[in-house]
């Protein structure tokens, strides 16, 4: 055999032995093991298998990160939590501000809107100081603004991504949450400044449950009930806005300021506690926002320039007139106008 063949086929049983042995290496750990630790164990019993089951379990774990909860890399309530928003909450809400859009627009058809009844004489009583407008107004433009956005991070993706399309919702939906996130502070800062500010207007009279009673004049004979600065209804809307819309704004800032450490639970039940009031405060403001604009003649002006006619504070606030032309009395900030108006409205 020439030299040659010989050295091929030396190496073709190096490649060979070299190949064979190559298989067996995974089988190494068997000889640094336990060799009772066969391929059923291995199946039944996979230490990365426990590992995950304890981390979906919201178990504890070890890190150098600081923090509350930092120790726990997934929150199993998250499950529940995203359940209830994306299912319920999301579902059912839109559906409660389409009912009572649909009511108010009904009403408006069948009743259409509370006129002055009276000849206006052209006198007029100031009934809401610069300051109070002022303050009305940003209020209510925040508030507008936070339901949009609001309600656009809520069920933005299922109604406006049709339309739209993916990418200018996504643009979208980052500047309204971030547009959310900047007014809610400021808008609970100046509604708490509003609460305190006409809270004394809105304390409970006798006079105030019989306007209830009677509905506000709103059926039979339609003769208005006595009301005093503000009637039942309004304070009705005044103590909702004292709780429920203090509770929404409160669960907003335990979303917002994070900063309080406090935990991923706390911040799943604040998200369904805001998205429910938030949206049941839509509703009853929908209805609000009618009442001071289309339903009744002569409210917005009062809102807008200050001034409401003798005429339609007869008519409404019936008792406040009296009120105001004795002189007015300490818990109100508004007086009859010293010169009568000379253009009607
Ligand atoms: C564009 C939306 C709005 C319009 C057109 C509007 C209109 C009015 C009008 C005309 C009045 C005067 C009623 C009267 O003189 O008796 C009024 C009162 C009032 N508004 Fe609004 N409003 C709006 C939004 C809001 C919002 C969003 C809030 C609160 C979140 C609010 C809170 C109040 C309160 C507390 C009163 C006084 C009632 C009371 O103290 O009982 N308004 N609004």
């Amino acid at each position: 055999m020439s030299s040659i063949k010989r050295r091929q086929r030396i190496a073709v049983y190096s490649l060979v032995f070299i190949f064979s042995l190559s298989l067996l290496v995974p089988f190494s750990g068997l000889l640094l093991t336990d060799g009772a630790a066969t391929a059923a164990e291995f199946t039944d019993n996979n230490p990365r298998a426990d590992y995950w089951r304890e981390v979906r379990q919201s178990n504890e774990g070890y890190t150098t990160a600081q923090g509350r909860e930092a120790g726990v890399l997934i929150n199993d309530g998250g499950q529940d939590w995203r359940r209830i928003r994306n299912g319920w909450v999301a579902n059912f809400m839109p559906w409660l501000l389409l009912v009572v859009f649909s009511m108010l627009v009904l009403f408006h058809f069948l009743k259409g809107k509370k006129k002055v009844t009276k000849p206006l004489s052209g006198r007029k009583v100031l009934r809401w100081k610069a300051y109070e407008r002022a303050l009305h107004f940003s209020v209510a433009f925040l508030f507008i603004v936070l339901a949009i956005t609001g309600l656009s991070l809520l069920f933005g993706r299922a109604l406006l991504i049709p339309i739209v399309g993916k990418d200018a919702f996504a643009a979208y939906a980052s500047l309204a949450k971030d547009v959310h996130n900047y007014l809610g502070p400021l808008f609970s800062v100046l509604l708490a400044v509003l609460i305190v500010l006409w809270m004394r207007h809105n304390i409970f009279k006798p006079e105030d449950w019989e306007w209830l009673k009677k509905w506000g004049g709103l059926f039979g004979d339609g003769a208005h009930p006595h009301a005093g600065r503000m009637n039942g209804g309004e304070k009705i809307w005044f103590w909702l806005i004292s709780t429920v819309g203090v509770a929404a704004c409160a669960s907003g800032l335990i979303m917002d300021f994070t900063n309080f450490q406090q935990g991923r639970e706390t911040m799943q039940i604040a998200n369904i506690i805001h998205a429910v009031l938030s949206i049941g405060w839509i509703a009853v403001a929908l209805g609000h926002i009618y009442i001071g604009t289309l339903g009744t003649e002569g409210a917005l002006e009062g809102m807008t320039t200050g001034y409401v006619s003798e005429e339609w504070a007869e008519q409404h606030h019936d008792l406040w007139l009296e009120e105001m032309k004795q002189g007015g009395n300490e818990s109100s900030s508004s007086s009859v106008a010293e010169e009568p108006v000379a253009e009607k409205n």
